[in-house]
This record gives structure tokens, sequence and C-alpha cells, in this order.
């Protein structure tokens, strides 16, 4: 019997799902399903708390990345470089436009794209470059800037896990040249169902982003290009723009649930706990531990009731989807060994003190 869960949606929504199907109701009431008020207002209201001049909804994470890479020109004969430890979205994303995914290693402490390895990747096809930071935690966007300014590259913050992540004072994807975020329903910000979102430093650049996403057409029948149909929908939008005044509190939440694990999990010798740059403020999407023996360890969790999550087992470089690339095992060893360790533990809003208690003697008890 589960007695911890790993992420608990009904209890995050509870206080909200009478108002969410309110407002849902009423949008699917007044039939306007594709485009409409609610999308519009979200998009307003979404890019004020962002801190970015627009923001374009889109059907997910992983076309919203695909939209910004198609529109700064990536396509066949180019090169984009993105973390080897990733979901797959990020480098999918990379290879639908028809450019090569070229993987990075990471740094050991924050397990996000280690800046001192992406140089000796850049070649004449390189473009862009895609940091994702992971788990919550930004990865190190001045020096990634700085880099994507002396070769002259696009970049692309992958926020897919990092609503309202700060690098110093900026937030994710408020940085870069373009920044991506995901409404899967288990992220920070999640939806009823698919969803993600868009925002751009320059204001041409989002606006050709919101024409890529609809069939590249700026007015009815006015198609400038050739985009596609990858829209955020009006009953998602009336969704998302009843949680968006929640999402700050809900990260606090996830930033207490951090500091309770720490206060009880700090100086496990078995295990590693996560790690914050003093310039990034970590937003939890994940809370992931390293510990060297992590099957036995997510096995005797689950036997005493306690669910764990695996992100990600594997670094991409050697699932069967890229041996194309021939970057065998040893060729990101950070990611490699990383992947071979982690484990995420429960961590939702709403967790309770508890219930962190219970996680972290029934782990403690393993190990005694
Ligand atoms: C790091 C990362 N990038 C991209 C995505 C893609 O987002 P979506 O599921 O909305 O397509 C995800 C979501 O799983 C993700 O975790």
């Amino acid at each position: 019997m589960t007695r911890i869960p790993f992420v608990d949606l009904k209890r995050q929504y509870a206080p909200i799902m009478n108002e969410i199907l309110e407002k849902t109701g009423m949008t699917i009431s007044s039939c306007r399903f594709i485009g409409g008020e609610e999308l519009d207002a979200f998009c307003r209201e979404l890019a004020h708390w962002w801190g970015t001049s627009g923001a374009v909804g889109v059907s997910s994470g992983t076309l919203g990345l695909y939209a910004a890479l198609k529109v700064f020109g990536v396509g066949p004969g180019h090169e984009v470089i993105t973390t080897a430890h990733t979901a797959i979205p990020t480098s999918e994303a990379v290879t639908m436009t028809g450019a090569r995914v070229v993987f990075c290693d990471i740094d050991p402490e924050t397990y996000v794209i280690d800046p001192d390895k992406i140089t000796s990747l850049i070649n004449s096809r390189t473009r862009a470059i895609i940091p994702v930071h992971l788990y919550g935690h930004p990865a190190d966007m001045d020096r990634i800037m700085d880099i994507a300014r002396r070769y002259d590259l696009f970049v692309i913050e992958d926020c897919a896990q990092s609503q309202g992540a700060k690098y110093l004072d900026g937030k994710a994807g408020s940085i870069g040249h373009a920044g991506v975020l995901s409404f899967f329903p288990s992220k920070n910000l999640g939806c009823i169902g698919d969803g993600g979102a868009v925002t751009a430093a320059s204001s041409d650049i989002l606006e050709n982003i919101r024409m890529f996403c609809n069939h590249g057409r700026r007015e009815k029948y006015d198609h400038q290009f050739e985009g596609t149909n990858t829209r955020l929908d009006n009953v998602k939008a009336a969704m998302l723009r009843t949680a968006l005044p929640h999402l700050d509190r809900w990260n606090e939440m996830r930033q207490m649930a951090a500091r309770w694990y720490r206060e009880r999990l700090e100086g496990l010798s078995e295990i590693i706990l996560p790690r914050s740059d003093k310039k990034c403020t970590h937003v939890y999407h994940l809370f992931v531990i390293q510990a060297r023996d992590r099957e036995v360890l997510s096995a005797k969790l689950k036997e005493q009731g306690v669910q764990t999550g695996l992100h990600y087992p594997c670094s991409l470089n050697l699932l069967p989807a890229y041996r194309y690339l021939d970057k065998g095992p040893g060729s990101f060893p950070v990611a490699e060994k990383v992947c071979s360790r982690v484990l995420s533990l429960p961590m939702f809003p709403g967790i309770t003190e508890d219930e962190v208690d219970v996680v972290c003697s029934t782990l403690k008890k393993i190990y005694a």
C-alpha cells in the first residue's frame, strides 16, 4: 500500500478545484475552443509573472522548443548543443528540425550542462545551445550567454522543469534568446492535459513563433510562411489562468519540503543531496538524491509504502534512439554516473512535514 505518493495532484488542486471547474465550464459553455479571451489573458498574465515582454501558448513543451528552433532558422546541416542529462523531448525537438543534436556533459554538483565543456563542441555548423534547467535548478546562464555571444549562437532555455526558478534576479526563460515552458500536468505549473508556452527576447521573433504555431498566419488566410498547428487551447488556458496565481506559493511549498528533507538527511553518508548554486533559486520540480544502490533503495522504499521516481535512468547518449551518434559508454562520464545513481523522492505542493519525516526515517532505517 502506498503511504507516501511521489506526486499527489488531487491534494494540490483540492483548494482550487471548484474554481477550475467553474472557469473551464464557462469557457466550454462559450464554445470558444481555439483561441479566445482566456488564451489572450493567460498569455498576458504569464508574461507579467515571467518578467517577459510576451508569451505564446503552445500545445506542449516539446513543440514549443521545436517552434523556437525553427523560427531561429535551425534545420538540416546545423548542430544544436544540449545536455546529455535531460528528458528526451529536448533532443527530439532538435532532430525534428533536421538538425543534429550534440550532447554535452554536466556539472557534477548541479546536474545541468557544464559550460566548461561547451566550447570544444562548437564548429561552423553549430547554431544554438539549449540549456535545460533540470529538476528546477537553472544552468549557469552568464557563462552560457557569454559563449553564445562569442560564437554568435542562439540560446533557447528549456524551462519545462523550472517555472519560477531564478538565475540571479532573472526568471529562468527570460535570459536567453527564447525560453520554453511545459505545462505537463505534474510540472510546477501543470495543465488539464498537455500544454506549454514560449517567450523570446525579441518581439519580432516572438511574433514569428506565434505565427509559426498557427500555420504561419498573421490573420486568417494571411499565411506569411508555412508553420504548423501547435496552439494552446482556450479551455486549457482558462485552467492555467486559475492556477497561475498559486504558482509562487506552490514553489514555496516545494522549497519548504526540500528544507525538511535537508534537515533530516544532511550527513547521511550513503546518499548525496541536491545542491543549489548560490546564484540560483531552485524550485525543486524534483528532489533528487544520488544513491549508489538506488534500485535496491527504491524497491525497499516501495515495500514500505514510499513511492519514488527516476529522472532519468540513462543519459541520452546511451539510449537506442541515439545509437547513430556513436557516443557509447564513457562519452559523458559525469552524466552517465549521475544517471546510474539518481532517485527522486516524493515532492509536490502539499506534502506534509510528517510525510517527509516518514520518507526520511524509512530511508535511514534501510541504511541502518
Ligand atoms: C526537461 C524537459 N524538456 C522538455 C519537456 C517536454 O515538455 P512536454 O511534455 O510538455 O512536451 C519536458 C517534459 O517532460 C522536460 O522535462
